[in-house]
């Protein structure tokens, strides 16, 4: 009981310990991954009794994130006295409950199939999710700007910032979205050309490949569309465009957002370069051709 008044939410001081740890364990445990070469999900998923099912495991990894924040948002400011929250704590916070309702609930409900999540994979993400939204939360809560006047001290022109942040996190989260539908479409043009297979089939043509049937999972190209022209992971990009917005809105100041995105790159950065070289072993250089991993110029 103890332990759950101190921790959830968490008092100041706890908050302070948890995203001062948080912006060192994060990029530690991501950077392990250029020397660890397994990661148990996706197309480098393979087959484990530790396995969870796909669209289960996205789902129940990602959805305690948003859920914590609103938690969060609901019994915090009562704590503290805050009558009312600013309309910037608002906003901000629905930013991020828009954003996870379609990565945590729309996504995997969406996919045209998930490869199965690695028991340690999905703990991981659970504690990401966790910590962020605590992080996050909590300093929109309580613990950042809950003011008017406080938001008009987080730097200059505030509101055009915040204004300007709010536009950044849509580019970021349409190209997003627009990326992750590339992916989508080739699986479901591959099971559009299944069926018009089998529909030969059943009309007196006969093919193998149609009797074979095959299904979606685990069907991959290289995708082409929008700035897969020239990079192989650009929803990753533009993911970090989006939680850029966030910070900008926020201010220079707010470091729960500035290390959410920098969490972010730490983690996906190795699996968007391992990514690549999986396209380069499965496709071969030809195809994959002068396409970067992630981020043109860099990686
Ligand atoms: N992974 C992370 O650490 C992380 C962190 C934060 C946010 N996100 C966001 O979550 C979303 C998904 O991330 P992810 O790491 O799962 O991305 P991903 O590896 O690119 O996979 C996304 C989905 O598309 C399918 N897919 C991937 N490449 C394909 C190809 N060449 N042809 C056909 N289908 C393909 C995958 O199927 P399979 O499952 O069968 O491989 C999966 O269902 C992204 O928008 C990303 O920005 C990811």
């Amino acid at each position: 009981m103890g332990l759950l008044q101190t921790w959830y939410p968490p008092t100041r001081e706890n908050w302070e310990t948890l995203v001062s740890v948080w912006q060192i364990a994060v990029p530690v445990l991501g950077n392990l991954q250029w020397v660890i070469g397994w990661y148990g999900m996706g197309k480098t998923s393979v087959a484990s009794r530790l396995n969870l099912p796909g669209r289960i495991a996205w789902f129940t990894m990602e959805a305690p994130g948003f859920l914590t924040l609103l938690y969060i948002m609901k019994t915090m400011p009562q704590q503290y006295g805050i009558t009312d929250l600013p309309w910037q704590n608002k906003v901000l916070a629905g930013l991020f409950v828009i954003h996870y309702s379609y990565r945590a609930v729309i996504f995997p409900y969406i996919q045209p199939s998930m490869s199965p999540i690695h028991i340690l994979v999905w703990l991981f993400a659970l504690t990401f999710q966790l910590c962020n939204a605590t992080s996050i939360g909590c300093w929109l809560a309580a613990y950042g700007p809950t003011t008017a006047e406080a938001w008009s001290l987080t730097g200059p022109l505030p509101t055009a910032r915040f204004v300007l942040g709010i536009i950044v996190f849509y580019l970021g989260l349409s190209g997003n979205f627009f990326h992750d539908e590339e992916l989508r479409e080739i699986r479901r043009a591959e099971r559009r050309r299944q069926e018009r297979l089998r529909r030969q089939q059943k009309g007196g043509g006969s093919s193998s490949e149609a009797q074979r049937g095959g299904g979606v999972e685990k069907h991959y190209r290289v995708p082409e569309a929008g700035l897969f022209r020239w990079i192989l992971y650009p929803h990753y990009l533009c993911e970090w465009v989006e939680w850029a917005g966030f910070w900008i809105a926020g201010g220079w100041a707010c470091v729960p957002a500035r290390a959410f995105l920098f969490n972010e790159i730490a983690t996906m950065v190795p699996r968007a370069v391992r990514g690549r070289w999986w396209y380069l072993e499965r496709f071969g250089e030809e195809k994959v051709g002068k396409k970067w991993a992630v981020l043109p110029g860099v990686y």
